[in-house]
């Protein structure tokens, strides 16, 4: 389809797909094999030029399926509707976005409250894919287990490569090697991938996560649970999270964990607890204990690290270990995840595009969940804690003067104003 023919074509949803503009970023919202479903469901879709290129998908590729390409950000910005991203929009694509279009994409509205703002105040309806509910209903849209997923296994083969072993049991005519041993600390979906992909590369593997429900998991993987008395201490949310461990509890993970870390060649650490920051579970002390040669990957970097010496973004050399804390792992295997991505953005979009209009249902609990912003307002129980706002109430029905999400109902495409009126 032209760009005239797009310009003429009013009456459809245009979904609009940029080039993702962060550093080292590679993934993309949406590959060809989901345009193919969107555009037999009757809507427009608008991709970037560029837009798949660090995922090696080609703009033909992209037009093979039924896009229209369109050839830089402004043009995009200004037609598309319903905009479909990875990373969170920088301040640049903030202006670019319409009054009155939609959003969809890693927000993580707990800790960004400028741009939350900036998304209510532009009249943005802003969707979170890391809000998404960790329900049985809503797994096939969970990107927060696709990506954690794709870095779990990254951080093994990271580990892999930066460790001065093999990894299996190796019976050679040279000698017997003994298989190397892993500690994974935090076994939810980013650690039991980490355990499946060590105990595959033939490592001996012991994992500790603070929840208890997680052991019978982590043995079923072929791992050892590594016990530690949390007393009478309630470790787990009513949603399934991990709680803060108190000082005196967190004094005994370190020590059983420092007990653990010295008679292994790797670690992987993944533990989090949502919106705070990481816990700090391998000391210095530590690492100055364990054995010169071995290696960390510390999976929490982005909020402050599992392990004292962590240098988010960086690989460092301490008392002999080498400890990475990579960023944003699952951009360094963008087929995948950008494969895995699609997949949940479309399982999502399934319950919002109807007959090729936009149909926002608040009854629906995925939607009312992922929802950060909406008519005006923050509309995200959580995000509002947080930004110390009181609760919307009541519970929305209808669109009302508290700008509530409206109650099942179309919510009309947005005019499209040409981008260079908007600056
Ligand atoms: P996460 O990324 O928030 O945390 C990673 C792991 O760190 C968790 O297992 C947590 O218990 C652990 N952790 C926190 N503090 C720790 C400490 N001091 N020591 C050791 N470990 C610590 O978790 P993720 O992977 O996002 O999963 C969160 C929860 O959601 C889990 O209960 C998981 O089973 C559940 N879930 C449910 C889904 C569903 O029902 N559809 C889908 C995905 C996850």
């Amino acid at each position: 389809m032209s760009m005239a023919e797009i310009a003429a074509d009013g009456h459809r949803l245009r979904i609009g797909v940029p080039r993702e503009v962060a550093p080292n970023e590679r993934r993309v919202a949406i590959i060809p094999d989901a345009i193919t479903k969107l555009v037999g469901s009757g809507v427009t879709v608008l991709i970037e030029a560029g837009a798949g290129e660090g995922s090696f998908i080609s703009d033909d590729a992209y037009a093979d399926a039924g896009a229209s390409i369109v050839p830089d950000a402004r043009s995009l910005y200004g037609q598309a509707h319903l905009v479909l991203k990875v990373q969170r929009p920088d301040d640049r694509e903030l202006r670019l976005l319409q009054p009155g279009s939609t959003l969809i994409a890693f927000l993580a509205p707990l800790t960004n409250p400028d741009l939350v703002q900036a998304l209510a105040t532009g009249g943005v309806t802003g969707f979170s894919m890391d809000a998404i509910p960790r329900t049985t209903r809503a797994q096939s849209m969970d990107a927060l287990s696709s990506m954690s997923t794709v870095a779990g296994y990254k951080a093994v083969v990271m580990a892999a490569d930066y460790l001065a072993k093999f990894f299996p049991l190796l019976m050679t005519a040279a000698g017997t090697i003994p298989p190397a041993k892993a500690l994974v600390i935090g076994a939810g979906v980013a650690g039991l991938q980490a355990i499946a992909t060590a105990r595959r590369l033939g490592a001996v593997v012991e994992a500790y996560d603070t929840r208890p429900v997680v052991k019978e998991q982590v043995e079923s993987l072929g791992a050892t649970f590594v016990e530690v008395d949390a007393g009478d201490a309630d470790t787990q949310d009513a949603g399934g999270y991990a709680k803060e461990a108190s000082a005196d509890l967190l004094r005994r993970q370190q020590e059983k964990l420092a007990e653990r870390s010295e008679r292994a060649d790797f670690i992987i650490t993944t533990a989090l607890i949502p919106g705070k920051p990481a816990p700090r579970l391998i000391t210095a002390e530590t690492v100055s204990r364990m054995r010169p040669g071995s290696v960390i990957v510390d999976l929490a970097g982005e909020m402050g690290g599992n392990c004292e010496l962590t240098v988010p973004g960086e690989i460092v050399v301490r008392h002999g270990v080498t400890i990475m804390g990579p960023l944003n792992l699952p951009s360094t295997v963008p087929v995948h995840a950008s494969q895995m991505y699609s997949k949940n953005i479309q399982n999502l979009l399934a319950l919002m595009v109807k007959d090729g209009k936009l149909t926002l249902n608040f009854d629906d609990d995925i939607v009312k969940g992922t929802c950060i912003t909406h008519a005006g307002e923050i509309v995200h129980e959580p995000t509002r804690a947080r930004l110390g706002l009181g609760k919307l109430t009541p519970e929305p029905v209808s669109a009302g003067a508290n700008g509530a999400p409206p109650a099942p109902s179309e919510v009309s495409a947005p005019p499209v104003t040409p981008a260079s009126q908007r600056g």
